[in-house]
């Protein structure tokens, strides 16, 4: 896949405005309107680089979800859920499988969306010939090398960013979290994962990916402090991964997020919201939980149009009928901005809302500067 040229560069970035959305229709809602700019192209207009989100390939088969997945106009940039993780792109040892994310990959170039990768190196959802090993340091970086180099250099050229490391801190007080990787090469299994993904792939940003950076000031001092290790040993990191997994009603402001981030963006790095949920603790949702998850929504969205090195924000699915939260927390959930029938909640409605502001404040629609300064977005 060639890298793009600035021409194209552009029109990918102004496409989705243009486009109406084909198969809006087929969704059950009454605020559809198929002419009017969605969350990416409102995004691109408001001087950011995407609205993206995640999508299973388990989820193809459905047409609605599909119609608005596949619609540029409202997502711009796609992450394979769960398919480019270990346990589904190195099953065996040595035996990569990429069927399912190249699905996902040629759907979203078919499109004309770019791809966030997730991710390279994580404790979880790791293969049990990973978990159950029994690894020296050396065996162990050997194979992390080995997987990162393999994964990335399949999917050189179609990815804008890799989350390198995912997850690396554990929940509350900043300290290492416990993991296969941890406990055999210690703390230099990250710099080592950077390290091979820089070497296999120069271009793609590399990302470091955590939860609760927003609401954790030990874990983002932990974080501020990697960034700075491997600055300091001259071993890239591009940028930042805010997850985003926020709860109804506990969703900082707008200005506190902003100030996170730019805790960040002070050391060098981009930063983004990369796996953006809010969920409800207890269900179902009254109106005015909705109305505040609205508010909570546009805070976060608000906060990257804030902070000029924030270039996008991902949502981790974008409808209640396939967000990980109910499986994994019973009773909890409806974190999306679409519900499980894909009527656009209200919290779609203040994203928009926010963005269209912030349109309207700023005169003109632009173009994203940073990426007139890099003109760097693959194929
Ligand atoms: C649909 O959106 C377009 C563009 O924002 C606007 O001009 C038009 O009035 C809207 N139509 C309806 C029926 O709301
Ligand atoms: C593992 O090896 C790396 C060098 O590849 C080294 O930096 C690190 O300290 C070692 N880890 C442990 C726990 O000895």
């Amino acid at each position: 896949m060639a890298r793009l040229t600035r021409a194209l560069l552009m029109a990918l970035a102004t496409a989705g405005s243009a486009t109406a959305a084909p198969a809006e229709s087929t969704t059950t809602t009454t605020t559809q309107n198929a002419t009017a700019d969605g969350l990416h192209s409102l995004m691109v207009k408001a001087g950011k680089m995407y609205f993206g989100t995640a999508i299973d390939v388990n989820n193809f088969a459905d047409a609605k979800y599909m119609a608005i997945a596949d619609n540029k106009n409202e997502f711009g940039m796609m992450t394979a859920e769960n398919s480019m993780k270990w346990s589904s792109s190195e099953p065996n040892q040595g035996k990569f499988a990429f069927a399912s994310a190249d699905k996902v990959v040629e759907r979203a170039k078919k499109n004309g969306q770019g791809m966030r990768c997730h991710n390279l190196i994580w404790y979880n959802q790791l293969p049990s010939y990973v978990t159950s090993g029994s690894w020296t340091n050396e065996t162990l970086t050997a194979a992390m090398q080995t997987h990162i180099t393999n994964v990335v250099e399949h999917f050189k050229g179609a990815c804008y960013a890799w989350d390198v490391v995912n997850e690396a801190f554990g929940d509350g007080d900043g300290s290492y979290r416990q993991s296969v990787f941890l406990k055999n090469i210690g703390e230099a299994f990250i710099p080592l994962a950077f390290q091979a993904a820089a070497a296999a792939d120069p271009d793609t940003k590399l990302y470091f990916n955590d939860f609760n950076l927003e609401i954790s000031p030990d874990k983002a001092a932990a974080t501020l402090a990697l960034v700075k290790d491997l600055q300091a040993r001259k071993i890239r990191i591009d940028g930042v991964g805010f997850q985003g997994h926020l709860v109804v009603g506990g969703t900082p402001t707008r200005d506190a997020l902003a100030t996170s981030l730019r805790q960040f963006t002070a050391l060098g790095v981009e930063v983004a919201y990369t796996e953006v949920d809010i969920r409800f603790e207890s269900l179902p949702a009254s109106s005015s939980g909705l109305e505040q998850q609205a508010q909570d929504y546009a805070a976060l969205v608000g906060s990257c149009l804030d902070v000029k090195e924030c270039v996008g924000v991902t949502v981790w699915q974008f409808s209640d009928k396939y967000n990980w939260v109910s499986s994994v927390f019973k009773g909890k959930g409806d974190a999306c901005l679409w519900s499980a029938d894909y009527a656009k909640k209200p919290a779609y409605d203040a994203v928009i809302k926010v963005l269209q502001d912030a349109i309207s404040s700023s005169g003109t629609s632009k173009i994203p500067g940073f990426m007139m300064d890099e003109g760097v977005f693959f194929w």
